[in-house]
């Protein structure tokens, strides 16, 4: 095993590389830098095989024979294991290749992809908050084409399912980016970021609306037979008609959560601190909220939940099987190890062996409502 290294992506680099005007260099910097490389504070600990960052090289025992981790996400989708990284967090994949073994993970999740090459919004593009870090890079990438052209070979050769994070403005734009990634090889599945302005609409996020979520998800799901992820935003009073609609259009699995909308202040008060002003809220912070939503969504779909929200150890992973997800995407702490999904697999795993389970699949849902029946008078719906 590789020792720890930090990475920061191309759209990281650029997110520091202006200071605010008007604010001093020192703290700005140090906060923005420290949101990238400093390791994210810890929201607790349990009683399994210790990780400390750094210690990789240490292997937990042995489990490939004894425990079978893989997750089944329908229409051919099945993941090595529950441990995915979260889109915006991990490239492309390939800039990692040195640092991690990503053929150990379950799935790369990729940048966010759109039809034509966006630059990104303009600095500064993160900042760390208590707990996490707020970030507005803007869907920064090259678009599809040159995605498909500089990566789809190299994914082919990797044992490890490649999901490119899908983004638009409009349902064609959705379309019409899934449209040339289906058939490409080293393409395993799509996941739709629906948390962008819909032009069509007046720029109402598709997410925060069950019939524009369902539109999209339906018209993509005509574009292709690959395996269709839809990425649900916690910005919404209720997501449960959200991810009904959804699951109704065709997707595969749902994945949840999205960053919570945020602001920061800048040093001098005088106005917010992003470029975009607006930013999306990730890391321990949102753990809670990321929890609540997988429980809700896990009682009022059919299909499974992947869940993402400050994964930063493995008790973090075993909470989210608990309350219905079916896997974990690993995000902002990547920025801090990223080492560490490849950890929690082996953590995974070795937790499965100490409590003689066969498969991790016997720890999900146990923290769901056990009975089936009738919804309950608060409309919580029961499981399927
Ligand atoms: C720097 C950064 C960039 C992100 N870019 C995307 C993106 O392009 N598409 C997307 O669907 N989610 C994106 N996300 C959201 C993450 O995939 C994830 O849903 C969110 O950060 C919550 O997980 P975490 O708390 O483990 O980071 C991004 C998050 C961060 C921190």
């Amino acid at each position: 095993m590789k020792a720890k290294r930090r990475v920061t992506t191309a759209s990281m680099r650029a997110s520091t590389a202006k200071r605010p005007e008007g604010a001093k260099r020192t703290p700005t910097v140090r906060r923005i830098r420290s949101a990238i490389v400093q390791p994210v504070p810890r929201a607790r600990s349990e009683a399994v095989a210790p990780a400390r960052a750094g210690a990789s090289n240490v292997r937990a025992p042995s489990f490939d024979a004894a425990v079978d981790l893989s997750v089944d996400l329908g229409r051919g989708l099945v993941l090595p294991n529950p441990i995915l990284v979260a889109s915006g967090t991990f490239g492309y994949g390939i800039e990692y290749g040195d640092v991690v073994e990503v053929d150990r993970l379950g799935a790369i999740c990729c940048k966010g992809t759109t039809l034509k090459p966006r630059i990104g919004n303009p600095t500064p593009r993160v900042t760390e908050t208590p707990g996490g870090m707020l970030n507005s890079i803007g869907l920064q990438n090259p678009g599809v084409d040159a995605v498909v052209e500089r990566y789809a070979k190299t994914w082919a050769g990797w044992k490890v399912p490649v999901i490119v994070n899908v983004a638009g403005e409009s349902v064609a734009d959705y379309v019409e980016v899934t449209r040339r990634l289906d058939g490409v090889p080293g393409i395993a599945a799509i996941e739709l970021n629906i948390s962008c302005p819909n032009v069509g609409r007046g720029g109402l996020q598709f997410a925060i609306d069950a019939d524009a979520a369902g539109e999209v998800t339906a018209a993509v799901r005509r574009a292709t037979d690959l395996p269709l992820l839809v990425k649900l935003s916690p910005n919404v009073a209720d997501i449960r008609p959200i991810a009904r609609a959804i699951a109704d259009a065709g997707a595969d699995a749902l994945t949840a959560i999205n960053t919570l909308s945020g602001i920061a202040v800048a040093p001098g008060r005088d106005r917010p601190l992003l470029g975009n002003i607006y930013g999306g809220l990730s890391g321990p912070a949102i753990k809670p909220v990321a929890l609540r939503i997988v429980y809700e969504a896990a009682q009022a779909v059919r299909i499974p939940v992947v869940a993402i929200g400050g994964v930063t150890e493995l008790a973090d992973v075993l909470d989210f099987l608990a309350v219905g997800a079916v896997a974990v995407q690993v995000g902002t702490a990547i920025f801090a190890d990223p080492t560490l999904p490849v950890r929690l697999v082996d953590e995974l795993g070795a937790e499965c062996l100490r409590r003689g389970l066969a498969s991790h699949r016997e720890l999900i849902g146990t923290a769901l409502p056990a009975r089936a029946g009738a919804p309950s008078a608060k409309g919580v719906e029961y499981r399927p």
